[in-house]
C-alpha cells in the first residue's frame, strides 16, 4: 500500500530519494515520479514502477539555475537567456550531457533534459534531497499523465512507497521540451511555454507540428502517450460530435463529450464534461477530464481552434485520440 501525505511528508520524501527510493510529488505541470538522478538503481526503479520502455529518456529536475553545471559541462549560453525568463516554470531544455549523468537517464543519448519546477513542494524536495531528481510523469507508461494525487495512486498504488499530495496541478499538461543541441533550437514537445514566447526571447525556434509522427527527435514522442482506457475519438465540429454521439448511443454504448463551455448549449441532454472557457483552462482540466471520461465506453473530444496554448493542448488531444 502506498502512503499519501501532505506537505508534512516533504522531509520523508527527500530522505527516501536520498536513500535511492522513488517518490511521487506535485509539480506545476503534472505529478512526477522522482528518484536520485545519479543513482542507476533509483532510475531503474522509476522505469520499473511505470512499466516504461528504457529508450525514453527522463528529465532531470533542478532547484536553482546553477544546478545545470552538475549535469552538463558545456551549457549553451541560450540556456541562461531562457532560464532568466522561464525558470522556474514549465520549460525543459535539452543540453549536452555531462559525464556525471548515467546513460540510463538519457536512454543512451549524449544530451540531457533539465527543468526547474516552480511548484514549491517540488522545489523543496529537490533542495532537501541534496541531489538532483530524475522524474517522468507519475503515471503507468502510456496512460494519461496525473494531475492529482488520486490519479497517481490509481496507477501506482503498491509500486512506490509515498505520494506527496499537493492538490491539483496548475498548468495541467507537461512542460515544453526545447532542444538546445540542434542548430536552431527545436521544440520537441509543445507546452505552456509556447513557440511564440520562445521565439520572442531567442529569435528562431523550430516548432513541433502537433501530429503523432513515427520517428521524432524526442524519443518519447513516438509512443502513444496520454491514452485513456476507453477509446477516445476526435471531433472537428459540433455537427460531427452530435452525429458520432447519436451513432454510438444507438449501438447501446455509453458516451461522453469533452468540450468547452461555449458548446454546452448545443449539447443539451448529452453527457458532457466541460473543460473550460479557453485554452489555458482546457490545459488545466484536460487530463482529469480524460480520467473522468474513462467511466464511459467511448469518449468524444472536441477540437480547439486557436494558436498558442490551444496548439499545445491539441498535441495532447491528438495523442489521446490517436487510434
Ligand atoms: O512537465 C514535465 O515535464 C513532467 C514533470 C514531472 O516535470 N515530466 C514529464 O516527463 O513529462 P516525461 O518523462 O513524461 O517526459 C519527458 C519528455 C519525453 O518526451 C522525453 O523523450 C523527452 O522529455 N526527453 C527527455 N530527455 C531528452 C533528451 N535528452 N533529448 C530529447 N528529448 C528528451
Ligand atoms: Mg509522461
Amino acid at each position: 500500500m502506498t502512503k499519501i501525505l501532505g506537505i508534512e511528508g516533504i522531509p520523508e520524501a527527500a530522505r527516501l530519494i536520498a536513500d535511492g527510493q522513488v517518490v511521487a510529488f506535485p509539480t506545476e505541470t503534472v505529478y512526477g515520479l522522482g528518484g536520485d538522478a545519479f543513482s542507476v538503481s533509483a532510475i531503474n526503479k522509476i522505469y520499473q514502477a511505470k512499466g516504461r520502455p528504457s529508450d525514453n529518456p527522463l528529465i532531470v529536475h533542478i532547484s536553482k539555475v546553477s544546478d545545470v553545471y552538475r549535469v552538463s559541462d558545456n551549457v549553451p549560453p541560450m540556456f541562461f537567456k531562457l532560464a532568466d525568463i522561464f525558470m522556474p516554470g514549465p520549460l525543459t531544455m535539452v543540453v549536452p550531457k555531462g559525464k556525471s549523468v548515467p546513460y540510463e537517464i538519457t536512454a543512451g543519448l549524449e544530451s540531457v533534459a533539465v527543468r526547474m519546477p516552480s511548484h514549491p513542494i517540488a522545489a523543496r524536495i529537490i533542495e532537501e534531497s541534496g541531489t538532483l531528481i530524475a522524474a517522468p510523469s507519475a503515471n503507468a507508461s502510456k496512460h494519461i499523465s496525473p494531475t492529482s494525487a488520486k490519479h497517481v495512486f490509481d496507477d501506482l498504488n503498491g509500486k512506490i512507497p509515498l505520494i506527496i499530495d499537493g492538490g491539483d496541478c496548475e498548468v495541467g499538461i507537461e512542460s515544453t521540451v526545447l532542444s538546445l543541441v540542434t542548430e536552431i533550437p527545436t521544440i520537441l514537445r509543445p507546452g505552456a511555454v509556447t513557440e511564440e514566447m520562445l521565439a520572442e526571447v531567442i529569435g528562431k525556434v523550430k516548432n513541433f507540428s502537433g501530429k503523432v509522427i513515427a520517428s521524432a527527435p524526442a524519443p518519447g514522442m513516438k509512443y502513444r502517450h496520454y491514452a485513456p482506457t476507453s477509446p477516445a475519438i476526435l471531433s472537428e465540429s459540433t455537427k460531427n460530435t452530435k452525429e458520432k454521439y447519436d451513432k454510438i448511443s444507438s449501438e447501446g454504448k455509453s458516451v461522453v463529450v469533452l468540450t468547452t463551455a461555449d458548446k454546452l448549449n448545443e449539447y443539451k441532454g448529452m453527457n458532457c464534461i466541460n473543460m473550460g472557457v479557453n485554452g489555458a483552462e482546457v490545459a488545466h482540466n484536460i487530463y482529469s477530464a480524460l480520467h473522468r471520461g474513462e467511466a464511459y465506453d467511448i469518449i468524444i473530444v472536441d477540437s480547439l481552434k486557436g494558436d498558442g496554448i490551444d496548439k499545445s493542448v491539441m498535441n495532447r488531444i491528438f495523442k489521446a485520440t490517436a487510434e
